[in-house]
């Protein structure tokens, strides 16, 4: 993607250096982060500077070389072992993570050279994929499109193009004509402040709707497709996603409109039999009691929005059950949310 006319990516390494779009400034400051350390590339992905699926699965990827590359001769396994720790302690939903760390670390076993070429392998593949599902998806659209979208699957949860956006990005070039409605996505608001950002910087025509008014525009007829991107895809086609994502997959069964979920092969986890086994990441109160954005004088600034003395809790994600699913569009094709789709798909070849 384009910003102020220069190419970029979400994330990547030069050297034992990660470079990242610092997500938690944006849309109002454009900033690229460094962390010169796996731990550094930890604090990144816990504190969301980097998030998002593909993306957290590159940092994840990166901070595996990092430890590679910085374990100390002496006690060189014990380094690379508590980093593999603290990685997948970062944040616990998102399967690329887990499928990145452990690709890379399998390839460590040669040499910190090989985890190093791993983990670039890892981002470049997560570019293609996304691109790839880009071109499935645009296919499912006529001349005209309205789609309704929640979260942020874009450019910036990917290394580049994004899942769920991807299509619409596809479709745009294609001299489609593609409105979006945004889900602000309540409480970190990825869809109010990333995904409108990305699609005004690509000049496509949205606008950001309140988290609960989704029902309110599908009943009028005035969406064609739900698409969603995805954190882990159990074996069975249920799908953790953002908080807020089964509200739209029921509402959309309700008034018969198309809901997808867009995803790489590398986000499905098919140890998990179905959505229970998937562990869905808590965060903090704060993010729901307070809100960060720019005040007047054009300062980053947090106010409490919530009556002072009372608490709240912030599932960071839910689980929609596959029953609920169009289609996955995925880098190698649209399937059904059926098991045996599912497995004949992520079969390696
Ligand atoms: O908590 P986040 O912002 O890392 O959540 C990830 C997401 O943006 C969504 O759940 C998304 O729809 C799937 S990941 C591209």
């Amino acid at each position: 993607m384009k910003v102020d006319g220069q190419e970029y990516r979400t994330i990547w390494m030069e050297g034992t250096t990660v470079f990242m779009i610092e997500q938690n400034l944006l849309p109002f400051e454009f900033k690229i982060h460094e962390a010169s350390t796996y731990f550094e590339t930890c604090f990144a992905i816990t504190t969301m500077i980097v998030r998002g699926a593909g993306a957290i699965g590159a940092a994840a990827g990166f901070a595996m070389a990092q430890a590679f590359m910085h374990a100390p001769a002496e006690g060189y396994w014990d380094f690379v072992m508590q980093a593999k720790e603290e990685i997948e302690a970062t944040r616990p939903t998102a399967y690329n993570l887990f499928y990145a760390v452990d690709k890379v670390f399998r390839a460590g076993k040669n040499s910190a050279e090989d985890a190093v070429k791993e983990a670039q392998l890892i981002a470049e593949e997560d570019a293609r994929d996304s691109r790839l599902i880009g071109k499935f998806g645009a296919e499912l659209f006529g001349d005209e499109v309205r789609i309704l979208t929640h979260c942020n699957a874009g450019w910036l949860a990917f290394v580049n193009y994004g899942t769920a956006l991807s299509p619409i990005y596809m479709a745009n070039k294609e001299g489609k004509k593609v409105f979006v409605y945004v889900d602000e996505t309540r409480p970190r608001n990825q869809g109010a402040k990333l995904t409108a950002w990305e699609l005004k910087n690509e000049k496509i025509d949205h606008i950001i709707i309140p988290d609960n008014a989704g029902a309110y525009f599908m009943k009028r007829k005035l969406v064609d497709f739900v698409i969603v991107g995805a954190d882990r895809i159990a074996r069975n086609g249920d799908v953790a996603n953002k908080i807020g994502t089964l509200e739209k997959a029921i509402v959309a069964k309700e008034y018969g409109i198309p809901f997808y979920v867009a995803a790489p092969t590398s986000t499905f986890d098919l140890n998990c039999h179905n959505g229970m086994d998937i562990e869905l990441e808590s965060r903090s109160e704060d993010e729901v009691l307070y809100q960060t954005g720019i005040d007047a004088n054009g300062n980053m600034s947090k106010i409490r929005v919530a009556s002072p003395g009372s608490h709240a809790e912030n599932p960071a994600f839910d689980v929609t059950p596959a029953k609920f699913i169009t289609g996955f569009i995925t880098e190698k094709g649209i399937i059904k949310p059926f098991v045996q789709s599912i497995k004949k798909i992520c079969k390696t070849e």
